[in-house]
């Protein structure tokens, strides 16, 4: 029996028998009952009640490459060149990068619904329970090197607000360099990994991770103040809009962003900007350095003022936080 069909049963919220579902299956109930100890496992919330059977509370709607794919503008769907859903995996960007990467012009897109091992910046961890947010990665091959991709993240970060605010989670606003948040609370987050050429041909693999439904989240509650769509407006959400949205934002963007670079998307980073005219810190390793946030530079770097000056700050490994006010 496959773990697949037993999970779309019960994705209907509503009760089923052991014995209703061995018998449609053709197997035992004990056999059942290991499977849905599976699905325990990958984290989610399965019932058991004496008399009536098993069921997923509430009912889940899982990423469907149908749906996603319906809800695509023809310039997506161009861009679009491989669309690939899982169940479980260990990470997203982990994957793409496993895997074959297609002629230029034309991006692969992963999604999943749990990550065993979701990776944030700075090596952190990103809590990836089963079928309640988003975990999307796309690659994008670029050829005029590294340098022409500063700013990409936030240019990335720009679209993605967009996309919620479409779907009716507006109010999303930017932390330097990719974080998404919402009431200064993280919603969502952006990695970029680039590879290949300095100056020639390179590929990034972009990934990002969308806190939609974090309510109850347990033990897989983010190790930071954090917030979901819900919380930020969306009443009904559904993931499969969300990811159509994503990319219909996204891949035209990385289809142009060579040649309109990060000038084109400053205006509407800083529009969205959750630090300007604040006193920041920002890190990096054990170094430190405080000023009032000035909003980004035609490159997306960070404006930061200073008793010397204003300073351009590149993103890389530095974070930034605000200010511990000294009272
Ligand atoms: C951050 O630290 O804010 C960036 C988080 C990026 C998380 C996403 S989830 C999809 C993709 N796969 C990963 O392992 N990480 C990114």
């Amino acid at each position: 029996m496959q773990l697949e069909s037993l999970l779309q049963q019960l994705s209907d919220g509503q009760f089923h028998s052991g014995q209703a579902l061995a018998d449609r299956h053709g197997v035992s109930r004990t056999a059942i009952w290991k499977q849905i100890s599976a699905l325990a496992e990958l984290g989610l919330n399965v019932e058991r009640v004496r008399g009536q059977g098993y069921r997923i509370p509430g009912g889940i709607r899982l990423l469907d490459a149908a749906s996603i794919t319906s809800g695509l503008s023809d310039s997506a769907r161009n861009l679009l060149g491989d669309l690939c859903i899982l169940r479980h995996v260990d990470s997203t960007n982990l994957a793409l990068r496993r895997g074959e990467s297609l002629a230029s012009g034309r991006a692969r897109v992963v999604l999943s619904e749990m990550q065993t091992d979701g990776r944030g910046r700075h090596g952190r961890r990103w809590q990836s329970p089963f079928a309640r947010n988003v975990y999307l990665s796309m690659d994008w091959r670029f050829d005029g090197g590294v340098q022409e991709l500063e700013g990409l993240s936030l240019a990335l970060g720009v679209v993605v607000a967009d996309a919620l605010a479409e779907c009716g989670a507006p109010g999303v606003t930017l932390k330097w360099p990719n974080d998404l948040l919402h009431e200064g609370r993280k919603l969502g987050g952006i990695l970029v990994e680039i590879s290949g050429d300095a100056e020639g041909p390179c590929e990034a693999i972009i990934g990002i991770g969308l806190n939609v439904d974090m309510r109850n989240p347990g033990e897989q509650a983010p190790d930071q103040p954090w917030s979901d769509a819900i919380t930020a407006g969306w009443e009904r959400p559904d993931r499969n809009r969300l990811v159509a949205a994503l990319l219909n934002h996204c891949l035209p963007m990385l289809a142009t962003y060579a040649v309109d670079t990060f000038s084109v998307w400053q205006q509407r980073w800083m529009a969205r900007d959750a630090f300007s005219g604040q006193p920041v810190e920002l890190h990096s390793g054990s170094r430190r350095l405080a000023g009032v946030a000035r909003g980004v530079d035609v490159h997306g770097a960070l404006l930061l003022e200073t008793a010397q000056g204003i300073q351009a700050i590149g993103g890389g490994e530095v974070s930034l936080r605000r200010a511990e006010r000294s009272e």
